[in-house]
C-alpha cells in the first residue's frame, strides 16, 4: 500500500499527539512493507501568526492533493476575542468544507480497564460499543444567514438542511449500522423545529432500503439523558451537526476520557481525520497530553483510506493491551493513580508502538 498523508498538527496539544500517532503509523508501514508519504502543514492559530490566515493556501492545496488529512487540533485562548470566521475553528471548518467529508464517525468505545476513570457505573458503561455518525458540513455551523448586529444587539445563525444532505448522510449510517449490531437511532429535534422534521422524514425514506436495520428516533434532549442511563442501548447514532459535536463531547463520559475518541470524516474527496479533543492549551507542551485518542485515529486512517483493517485493528488491541498492562496518561488515572503506570505523552506513544510491533510479528499470524 501507498498512502500520501497530510499532517495538520495545529495548536495546543495538537503537535504532540500528532507526533505519537505518525509514529505508529510509520512503525505500522515498515513492518508491512506499506510506504507512508507525509507531508506536514499549518492549520489554526498557527497559521494565523505565521501567515495571517487560518488556513493558508498551500496548506489546502497539499490536503486536496493526498490521501488522507490527519488533524491534531485547533484553538487557543489567545484567539478567543477574534470574530468567528477569523478565528482558528475557522480554518478547520474551512477545511472541512473543501474536503467534502459530510460524515464524521466517532466511535465511542468503553475499554473495561477506564471504567474507573468514569463517573458512571461500571455495569452501565461495561461492553458499550457506539458509532456516532455526526452530519458534518450542513446545520448552523454553515448555514445561511448568520451574522451578529452590534447595532441592533442581535444576532442569528441558521439550522439548515436539504433533503439531499440528509439523505447521504443517512445512507453512510445506515451503511454501517448493517455492518455492526443492526440498529441505527437518529437524534433530532423534531417536536420544536421544522429542520428536525425534515431530518426525520428523510431517514424514514432511507429507511426503508435498510430492512434489516432497525431504526428509532430520539428527540436530542432525551437522548442526551439516555447516553448516560442505558449507554448499550445504542448502535449506531445519527444526528445533524452540532447535535453531534455535543453529543460526542458527552460520550467521553462513558469512555473515561476526551482522550481517547478518535475520528474520520468520509464521503468527500479526500477522508479527514481528527481527534475529538480540541487543543487543551492549559496541558500544552507539558507531556501530560493522551496520545491514545490521536493513535486510534491514526488506526482509521487505515482501516478507512488505506484498507489495511488487520493493521487497524492490530493497533487497537495494542491500545487496549497497554491499558491492560496498567499504563496511563494523567487523564485516564484520576482516581487510583497509585495503581497505574502515569507516563508523559511521548512515553505512552513509545508502549504503544513497542506493542504493536509485537502484535504485528507475532508468529500467530
Ligand atoms: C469538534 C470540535 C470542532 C467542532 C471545533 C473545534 C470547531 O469541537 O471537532 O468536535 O465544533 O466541530
Ligand atoms: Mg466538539
Amino acid at each position: 500500500m501507498n498512502l500520501k498523508i497530510l499532517v495538520m498538527a495545529g495548536d495546543g496539544i495538537g503537535p504532540e499527539v500528532t507526533k505519537e500517532a505518525v509514529a505508529v503509523l510509520q512503525e505500522v508501514a515498515e513492518i508491512g512493507g506499506h510506504k507512508l508519504t507525509l507531508e506536514a502543514k499549518r492549520i489554526g492559530g498557527v497559521a494565523i501568526v505565521q501567515d495571517g490566515t487560518p488556513l493558508p493556501d498551500d496548506t489546502l492545496k497539499a490536503a486536496l492533493d493526498s490521501d488522507a488529512v490527519l488533524l491534531g487540533a485547533v484553538g487557543g485562548n489567545e484567539f478567543n476575542s477574534l470574530p468567528p470566521d477569523k478565528r482558528p475553528e475557522a480554518g478547520l471548518l474551512k477545511i472541512r468544507a473543501e474536503l467534502g467529508g459530510f460524515a464524521n464517525l466517532r466511535p465511542a468505545f468503553a475499554f473495561k480497564e477506564l471504567a474507573v476513570n468514569s463517573p458512571l457505573r461500571p455495569e452501565i458503561i461495561n461492553g458499550v460499543d457506539i458509532l456516532f455518525v455526526r452530519e458534518l458540513l450542513g446545520g448552523l455551523y454553515f448555514g445561511q444567514p448568520r451574522a451578529w448586529d452590534r447595532e441592533k444587539g442581535e444576532s442569528w445563525n441558521t439550522m439548515r438542511y436539504t433533503r439531499d444532505e440528509v439523505a447521504r448522510v443517512a445512507h453512510i449510517a445506515f451503511g454501517l449500522a448493517k455492518r455492526r449490531r443492526k440498529k441505527l437511532t437518529s437524534v433530532d429535534k423534531a417536536n420544536v423545529l421544522e429542520v428536525s422534521q425534515l431530518w426525520r422524514a428523510t431517514v424514514n425514506e432511507v429507511a426503508a432500503e435498510f430492512p434489516d436495520v432497525m431504526v428509532e428516533h430520539q428527540y436530542v434532549d432525551a437522548m442526551a439523558m439516555h447516553l448516560m442511563n442505558q449507554p448499550r442501548n445504542y448502535d449506531v447514532v445519527l444526528t445533524e451537526n452540532l447535535f453531534g459535536d455535543i453529543l460526542s463531547d458527552e460520550s467521553a463520559v462513558i469512555t473515561g476520557s476526551l482522550g481517547m475518541l478518535p475520528s474520520a470524516t468520509i464521503g468527500g474527496k479526500v477522508n479527514l481525520y481528527e481527534p475529538v479533543h480540541g487543543s487543551a492549551p492549559d496541558i500544552a507542551g507539558k507531556g501530560l497530553a493522551n496520545p491514545l485518542g490521536a493513535i486510534l485515529t491514526g488506526a482509521l486512517i487505515l482501516r478507512h483510506s488505506g484498507g489495511l483493517e488487520a493493521e487497524a485493528a492490530a493497533i487497537e488491541a495494542s491500545v487496549r493491551k497497554v491499558l491492560e498492562q496498567g499504563f496511563r496518561t494523567p487523564d485516564l488515572a484520576r482516581s487510583n493513580p497509585q495503581g497505574f503506570t502515569v507516563l508523559k505523552t511521548a512515553e505512552m506513544g513509545a508502549k504503544v508502538r513497542e506493542t504493536v510491533k509485537e502484535q504485528l510479528l507475532a508468529p500467530s499470524r
